[in-house]
């Protein structure tokens, strides 16, 4: 029976999963797909004999750190000969009809990611592998189930027994900027294109975190022995009825002008996509003449690559600014003669840090190139050496803050320089005032950056705390503001005092916790008074806080001024525990639990549902225990202890059961899946 239903789950799930990231065309609500989700993660937790690596379940990832293990392929990933001009391209096309004759021609975006080997056996994914050096790659396996598009099984039965479903993984500008936006808030390096993230994320060692990213995958080619097709076209129309996601762009071409066309239309309209592409690959067609043409040592002869030209421009580095962040890090802005750049006029270009300015050896007065890096913010590449003026200088980068005079610091592997005055310097006071009442932490409407500056230069706030004892009667006074306005703030002021504590965390700014840390620390903890408790060791105990986010609250606690700030929010009466979440049931009513080692879902769900069944958490095993929750490699020492003071043990499957009579497994918050957009309806060109 129960065996039955998982089954039953696992390809409904599956289905709908397709018809929601493939086909675009969900039949059942988010609500509906969570609930079937949540049901079958129940039952698998209590039945972990019929496991499947392959289960709709896996898509979430896993904390669990993994090394990538290196294999061979079965068939060598060769890479493309690529080209910038058409003049080549069309000694390629003419070369080709020499040999061949005539011939048919698939033209295809050249997306812009990291490419990937899916094997299928039996029409299941047995192993996915990044393309390495082309004879080997990294096993990804458990950080590709995680991408939605990807079939976890085929669909019908005509795929062959073992095949190779190759493609490219990419992280689309959405998720791209979405990252990029939580990287700098939390004060890490930001990801360069959108090709070097999909790559980075592949590489992550917990899959769990690649599940968050947002990557795609669009698949463009079939390997194996003895395919049963005689044509590319027919190969990728039968990937996409297995389900795989493939580009609703490429077009079969017949001559020379069809593909200057398609060049020419994608040059322009690959800016209205919703990922990168970096060129387009014109494929041979026909099989049969693909074996006739052959290959040479690296890249097939039958297929190539020509490249959008990155756009360009060239003008002047008029000055450099520097600007100093709320976490006092220092970033070098090019100020340009303004130029004109992919159809707009680019005046600003970011220079990261003292060491890109010194590896392209920028100075002041240069001509330079200037790109659209992924499409996005403009940046320098490259100086041009032959017009640099005879008395130029090299740049000496900075050695005080701009803003408030002390000298800078660098803190070990990090590329950027900080001021560290954190109390004293302008743009960071305003910075961490400003952070605070964004809508994603103490959404304090009203106030904008704008009356923030001017709140700040009228003696009214220092700080965070500051804000809470503003008067109406103070603010009333001062230009663009008036008694309307001024009563308005403060009683949005007043409102944030309700604010969930997780968000109450992420507004006050500590160095790398942002949104999510923010809300993973709050659940683990519970109380501010908690979190401040913590040691080291215990505050890395909570899901995704690594060393380096233990040692940022460390030193923010450390810090004498901001624990007064903390005292002051404290009894100015804001959120300092975690709200009493509804109950599920009652069923854990009057017990108490200690949860230790890893489990199929994460130890704060896990908490969680103790909690949602009205049980209570305890961090250490004691006589005031009830029953202790063993997961893997949990520690010899806790089971000794529990055996000693007659705590139960109980596992994972153990404790589901438990609570499965009581109602299905609530919900956690789970992420609502994003539709992503289909791809540019079809154009000219004969469909295949
Ligand atoms: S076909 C043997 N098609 O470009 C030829 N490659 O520069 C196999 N790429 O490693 C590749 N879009 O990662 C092919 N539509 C497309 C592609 C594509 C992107 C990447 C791929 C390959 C690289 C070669």
């Amino acid at each position: 029976m129960t065996r039955a239903r998982i089954e039953i789950l696992r390809k409904t799930l599956e289905r709908h999963n397709y018809l929601y990231y493939v086909e675009n065309q969900p039949e059942i609500s988010d609500f509906e797909f969570d609930q079937l989700m949540h049901e079958l993660q129940a039952l698998e937790a209590a039945h972990p004999e019929w496991d499947d690596p392959n289960s709709p379940t896996r898509r979430v990832g896993s904390d669990l750190t993994s090394e990538f293990q290196t294999v061979e392929h079965r068939f060598p990933m060769l890479s493309l000969g690529n080209t910038y001009s058409l003049e080549e391209l069309h000694y390629f096309i003419e070369r080709i009809e020499r040999e061949v004759g005539e011939t048919e021609y698939v033209c295809e975006l050249k997306f812009d990611g990291t490419a990937i080997s899916l094997c299928y056996e039996n029409g299941a994914l047995l192993r996915a592998i990044t393309r390495g050096d082309g004879r080997q790659g990294d096993d990804v396996t458990a950080n590709i189930r995680t991408i939605r598009t990807i079939p976890l099984h085929l669909q019908g039965d005509t795929w062959p027994a073992y095949f190779e479903m190759r493609g490219e993984v990419l992280m689309p500008y959405a998720s791209f900027d979405k990252i990029n936006r939580e990287r700098e808030e939390q004060g890490e390096s930001l990801f360069a294109n959108p090709r070097n993230a999909a790559a980075g994320t592949l590489k992550q060692q917990a899959s769990s975190v690649v599940a968050r990213r947002g990557l795609d995958c669009i698949l463009y080619q079939l390997a194996g022995d003895n395919l049963p097709f005689t044509t590319h076209t027919a190969a990728l129309q039968a990937a996409a009825q297995w389900g795989f996601k493939t580009s609703d762009a490429a077009r079969l071409c017949h001559n020379r002008e069809e593909i200057d066309a398609f060049i020419a239309y994608w040059d322009e309209a690959r800016r209205t996509l919703p990922f990168a592409t970096d060129g387009v690959v014109i494929k041979v067609n026909d099989f049969a003449r693909r074996r006739q043409l052959g290959f040479t040592s690296k890249a097939p002869k039958w297929a190539v690559a020509y490249k959008f030209k990155a756009e360009q421009a060239l003008t002047r580095l008029e000055s450099i600014d520097y600007q100093v962040g709320r976490t006092g890090a220092v970033t070098p802005v090019a100020n340009l003669a303004p130029v004109q750049l992919a159809g707009t006029t680019v005046k600003r270009a970011t220079l990261h840090n003292a060491e890109q300015i010194a590896l392209l050896d920028i100075r002041v007065g240069d001509m330079v190139y200037v790109e659209k890096g992924g499409e996005i913010i403009p940046k320098i590449t490259e100086v041009e050496l032959a017009e640099r003026p005879a008395d130029s200088q090299p740049l000496q980068y900075i050695t005080v803050c701009p803003e408030c005079g002390t000298p800078l610091v660098r803190y070990e592997g990090e590329a950027k320089h900080y001021c560290p005055n954190q109390s004293g310097c302008r743009p960071q006071i305003i910075g961490r005032i400003i952070h605070f009442i964004r809508r994603k932490a103490m959404d304090i409407e009203g106030l904008g950056e704008e009356t923030v500056e001017l709140l700040y230069e009228n003696g009214l706030v220092r700080d965070i705390a500051d804000l809470y004892r503003l008067q109406a009667a103070q603010l009333a006074p001062l230009p663009r503001l008036g008694e309307k306005s001024a009563e308005n703030i403060i009683r949005s002021i007043r409102l944030s005092k309700q604010v969930p504590f997780e968000r109450l965390l992420f507004g006050l700014g500590i160095r790398f916790v942002g949104e999510t840390t923010a809300r993973y620390l709050a659940d683990h903890f519970r109380t501010l008074d908690a979190l401040m408790a913590a040691s080291r060791e215990e505050l890395v105990e909570a899901e995704e806080v690594g060393e380096k986010i233990a040692d940022a609250i460390l030193e923010y606690l450390a810090d004498e001024e901001n624990r007064r700030i903390i005292e002051q929010l404290r009894a100015a009466g804001l959120q300092f525990e975690v709200a009493e979440r509804e109950k599920a049931s009652t069923a854990l009513a009057g017990k108490s639990f200690v949860v230790s080692g890893k489990f199929t879902i994460s130890r704060d769900e896990l908490k969680q549902t103790i909690e949602k069944h009205g049980g209570r958490n305890l961090a250490a095993v004691s006589g005031n225990v009830d029953y202790l929750i063993a997961g893997e490699k949990m520690g010899p020492e806790k089971r000794k202890k529990a055996e000693k003071l007659g705590v139960a043990i109980l596992s994972e499957e153990e404790f589901m059961a438990m609570i499965a009579e009581a109602g299905p497994m609530v919900a956690s918050e789970a992420e609502a899946p994003v539709m992503e957009q289909k791809n540019e309806p079809p154009i000219q060109g004969s469909l295949f």
